[in-house]
């Protein structure tokens, strides 16, 4: 894999486009804004600039990253890719309508993997040319710093497809996990409603938000707690997923708790927005 595709410049896709130019892959980093695109370059640079400054990355290796890192705004620029990663907002309908595109512009060897958190697999490579040439590979966030990428084969992609792209994960330096395509996969199956029941266990007042955190910290050794994780990932990231095991399973165990839809409509979204279950200062 030399030429990498990346479609959506959030946090997610920023995260990929980054590991990807530091195994000195070209990358393709595409969003249909052009100030979306500058912002996820900026992040970019951020995230080098921390890194370096806490030595997990030298400066010598830091050169060079964001020169093989290309903006794009058109789709068309996709066209030589290796693979695409497709890391856009968890819309069914906006997935659909990239895919259905890109696919009539990269070609018949290109491998497209979606970053879907909580769609199918399987339902995404229907509205692609080649549904053997297409998997899941979902990243974790933050990307830099995270070693788990969950492989998700679809019913109808090939075993070709699903060992060139954990070859390709290895070689970002991370650990592929095969998983199934059910909703949520592993991670978000569990993590999800651990977020969910730290929540309700701040509507009902047994500790504050602080208190919740450090029980988990202290009491499992988590690195975050899951009120702070939440924050992290973004609040309406974690309500939608929520919202979608619930749909898919039909069980109320995965309905999101009121202090984070609450949140959402107030625009609290957690760092992003520098508000969540805590305040951020810049
Ligand atoms: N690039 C570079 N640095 C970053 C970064 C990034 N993308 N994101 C955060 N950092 C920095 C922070 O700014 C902070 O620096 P600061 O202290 O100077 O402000 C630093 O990392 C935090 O470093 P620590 O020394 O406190 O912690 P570690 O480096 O040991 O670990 C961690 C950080 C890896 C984020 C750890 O806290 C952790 O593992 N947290 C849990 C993360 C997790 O569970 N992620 C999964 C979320 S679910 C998901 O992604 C699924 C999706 O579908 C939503």
């Amino acid at each position: 894999m030399k030429k990498i595709g990346i479609i959506g410049t959030g946090t997610m896709g920023c995260g990929i486009a980054q590991v990807a130019s530091q195994i000195r892959c070209e990358v393709v980093f595409q969003n249909r804004k052009q100030e979306s695109v500058d912002r996820g370059l900026t992040r970019i640079q951020w995230s080098l600039d921390k890194l370096v400054s806490r030595d997990k990355l030298k400066q010598a290796q830091s050169e060079g990253i964001m020169d093989r890192i290309h903006g794009a705004v058109s789709l068309e620029e996709l066209k030589g890719c290796d693979i695409v990663l497709e890391s856009a907002p968890e819309n069914l309908e906006i997935k659909q309508d990239l895919l259905e595109t890109l696919s009539g512009i990269v070609s018949d060897r290109c491998i497209i993997a979606t970053n879907t958190s909580s769609l199918s697999v399987t339902k995404l490579a229907s509205f692609v040319t080649h549904p053997e040439r297409f998997i899941g590979m979902h990243f974790f966030n933050p990307v830099p710093l995270m070693s788990l990428v969950e492989v998700v084969s679809g019913l109808r992609t090939s075993d070709e497809t699903t060992a060139a792209v954990c070859a390709f994960a290895k070689s970002l330096g991370k650990t592929p996990i095969e998983v199934m395509d059910l909703p949520g996969f592993v991670v978000n199956r569990v993590l999800f409603p651990m977020i969910n029941e730290a929540a309700f266990a701040l509507n009902e007042g047994v500790s504050d938000a602080e208190g919740i955190d450090a029980c988990m910290k202290g009491g499992c050794n988590h690195p975050m707690g899951p009120l702070e994780l939440a924050d992290l990932v973004g609040l309406d990231v974690v309500m939608a997923i929520l919202q979608s095991l619930h749909r898919e399973y039909g069980s109320p165990r995965y309905a999101p708790c009121l202090a984070i839809v609450k949140r959402v409509e107030a625009g609290w979204l957690g760092r992003k927005t520098g508000r969540g279950f805590y305040t951020y200062s810049k």
